[in-house]
């Protein structure tokens, strides 16, 4: 069983709301996790992003949708601190104020992210590359040298086996499928316990098994961690969704689950194009 705390636990929900906030520490108490309020983005005059206000709950998956270009990534980029909107506000929980923060500093606060490409050390076996994620903040030095406790070997066999990778542990990571990298790498994100993980297009590339294992793992996140997904393989997306968020140049053209989004006109529009 998993010893981590959901980030929303129903029983405490009462101590949570009511107990003084330390300063610096992250507020779920009004249940959100993500405050987005009229971002804008311009690059050279092109606003990437465009008054865009969206909000993301503690634990939830979050499913974001929306044709070539319409600001998806940039999306990401501004929660991590990689762009800096021309205007709007951007807060983790009720007082953290992400716009203030450099691109590290998210990061060690629990925002973490992950890209197309996977970025696993080939050379090194499944369970090292996490042992490593664990670690990478004491140094390259301090890592080879110290070994792990009990505890964190707990930990490594606990995010093994949620990344479906435990009977592969000693394998050398450059010798896993496409797929199995990928996992491995948000097993290494997995390792910093974020409180945000935001996933770009996971299964590009990946044979129908690894999709359906992927959806799996993703779902399995959800309440521990709050997890924002953008994906085109609409399938995928309908097998993991609970609320879609469909972005179009540059704003929230609308919200809701996956049959409402659907069918929605303003979404065929954008999809079929004019
Ligand atoms: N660094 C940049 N400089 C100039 N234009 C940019 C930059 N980054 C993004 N853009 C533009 O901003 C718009 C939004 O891009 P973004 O990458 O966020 O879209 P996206 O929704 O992720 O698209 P895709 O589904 O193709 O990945 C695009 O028109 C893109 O060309
Ligand atoms: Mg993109």
């Amino acid at each position: 069983m998993s010893d981590r705390k959901p980030l929303i636990d129903r029983y405490h929900t009462f101590d949570f709301v009511n107990r003084p906030v330390i300063d610096g520490e992250l507020d779920l108490s009004h249940g959100n996790i993500l405050y987005l309020e009229d971002v804008s983005v311009s690059f050279d005059g092109f606003k990437a992003l465009n008054n865009l206000s969206l909000y993301i709950e503690a634990g939830e998956l979050r499913c974001l949708i929306g044709p070539n270009g319409a600001g998806k990534t940039t999306l990401m980029d501004v929660i991590t601190g990689k762009t800096r909107p021309d205007s709007g506000s951007v807060f983790f929980g009720q007082t953290i104020d992400l716009l203030r923060m450099e691109e590290p500093a998210i990061a060690q606060a629990g925002i973490c992210r992950k890209f197309q490409k996977p970025s696993v050390f080939e050379r090194l076996t499944v369970f090292e590359n996490l042992e490593l994620a664990m670690k990478a903040d004491k140094g390259v030095w301090n890592t080879l040298l110290a070994k792990i406790n009990a505890e964190q070997k707990d930990r490594i066999d606990q995010v093994l086996e949620t990344i479906a990778l435990t009977a592969l542990y000693d394998k050398q990571a450059g010798a896993l499928s496409h797929g199995q990298k990928q996992w491995l790498e948000i097993g290494m994100l997995l390792m910093q316990e974020p409180k945000v993980m935001l996933v770009d297009e996971p299964v590009a590339g990946m044979t129908h098994q690894e999709i359906d294992r992927t959806a799996e793992l993703l779902v399995s996140l959800k309440g521990e961690h709050s997890v924002i997904v953008v994906e085109h393989d609409m399938e995928f997306v309908r097998s993991i969704a609970n609320k879609v968020t469909v972005l179009h140049e540059g704003s929230v053209l609308t919200e809701g689950n996956m049959d409402e989004v659907q069918n929605d006109p303003r979404v065929i529009q954008v999809y079929l194009g004019d």
